[in-house]
């Protein structure tokens, strides 16, 4: 972080007492700080802790005449390398996410060209309520950065998701956020989502693949700087902003997308193909005929993309498969990884009392060469930031 700038944006939440904390510590790591309080944040923290700690003036407000003069917002916003805004109330985040400019936090936040993260804070009901949830999907798709919030007891009584990620957190997402990334000009392929197998124009063949454990993998190999093919079948969760989203259907649609994407250094296949295909479809919708019996679907077996990248003649240096089971995970993976010829495979149980099948957490098992590792139940964000950091080491 030597020689870094960080432009701090402090909003007016409880937490920001926390934020000369943080000051300190980006200093001690080796960057500035260029103060930004809000009119709320001014009742929780002082524009002289502030300055002092930060060692520069602090900025308050949008009609300083001699800042206007000398720096004005423009450069003000243009000279840091990151934006960083802790604690970002649910107002921030709300003004952020409409692109509202009234005052100089918030024109700085639209005038700049640099990252910007966010450290939410904000009472539990304020965190779930839907407009909160709206503004931050809009930012996450903005390309924003988040680290936390943090769940447990808050200054107002209650208890839940809406602290303020610890300083210490916040200043390792600086880092991350600063760094180039260790991915920078790898490409990896991502297969996410289930696939559509058609029987007729309106009916198919389908699983409860949601999607959510590829979206994050893609994110988080994104964040480390990759780029980021990501093949998606019909899933419900969006494709991450940042990553090259290539849509398909069927298995077939999946197979060529993947081989129209390589050469690859990676190619990450958490997509859950169906195994068979409807051969005897209809063009047409399939009508009742009155004879009580319903149709005999005949199925053909679908490509098995895995297995297949795995022995492509560009076969990309590491090649990662899923297992899905619901029995004997670990035997059945293992036995998977020599049959399909990949390196790694991340198993998980999918039974319906995990709760992992369109959840949002995860308990995996990573299988390579050298045995099976236990990874704790995590949310599929972290699942997606380990993996995609053990990617890194063999690729980067
Ligand atoms: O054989 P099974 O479906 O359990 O294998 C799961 C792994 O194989 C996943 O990584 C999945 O994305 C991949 N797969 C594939 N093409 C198929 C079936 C599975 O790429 N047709």
């Amino acid at each position: 972080m030597q020689g870094k700038r960080i432009l701090l944006i402090v909003g007016g939440g409880i937490s920001a007492y926390k934020i000369p904390q943080l000051v300190r510590m980006i200093r001690s790591a080796g960057a500035a700080v260029t103060p930004v309080l809000t009119a709320a944040g001014a009742q929780f923290t002082t524009p002289m802790t502030l300055s002092v700690l930060a060692g520069e003036p602090v900025h308050d407000t949008l009609w300083d005449r001699n800042a206007e003069a000398e720096i004005g917002h423009i450069q003000l916003s243009r000279r840091a390398d990151l934006v960083v805004v802790a604690p970002a109330t649910a107002d921030l985040m709300a003004r952020m996410a409409q692109g509202m400019s009234g005052d100089l936090a918030s024109t700085l936040l639209l005038a700049t060209d640099k990252r910007v993260l966010i450290a939410p804070a904000m009472n539990v009901r304020m965190w779930d309520h839907p407009a909160t949830r709206r503004n931050l999907a809009q930012l996450k798709a903005d390309g924003i950065l988040t680290v936390g919030p943090d769940s447990g007891d808050m200054a107002c009584g209650e208890h839940g998701p809406g602290r303020m990620a610890e300083p210490e957190a916040i200043l390792e997402a600086i880092r991350a956020a600063l760094s180039p990334g260790p991915l920078r000009g790898r490409h990896v392929i991502v297969t996410s989502g289930p696939t559509h197998e058609p029987i007729d124009p309106v009916r198919y063949v389908a699983n409860r693949s949601s999607g959510a454990q590829g979206a994050a993998i893609a994110a988080a190999l994104r964040d480390l700087g990759a780029r980021v093919s990501f093949v998606t079948g019909p899933a419900t969760v969006p494709p991450p902003e940042g990553v090259e989203a290539i849509a398909v259907e069927t298995a077939r649609q999946m197979r060529d997308a993947v081989e129209a994407a390589l050469p690859a250094d990676a190619a990450v296949m958490a997509a859950a193909v169906a195994d068979w295909r409807v051969v005897n479809g209809s063009k047409q919708k399939m009508k009742k005929d009155g004879s009580g019996r319903p149709p005999a679907l005949e199925m053909a077996e679908n490509p098995d993309i895995l297995a297949w990248i795995s022995t492509a003649a560009d076969r990309p240096r590491l090649v990662v498969g899923f297992a899905a089971e619901t029995q004997d995970v670990v035997a059945h993976a293992t036995a998977k990884r020599t049959r399909k010829g990949c390196d790694w495979i991340v198993a998980n149980d999918v039974s319906p009392e995990t709760g992992i099948m369109g959840g949002t957490e995860n308990a995996v098992t990573l299988i390579t060469h050298t045995g099976a590792e236990d990874w704790p139940r995590m949310s599929k964000d972290a699942v997606a930031a380990r993996l995609a950091a053990r990617i890194a080491e063999v690729i980067a």
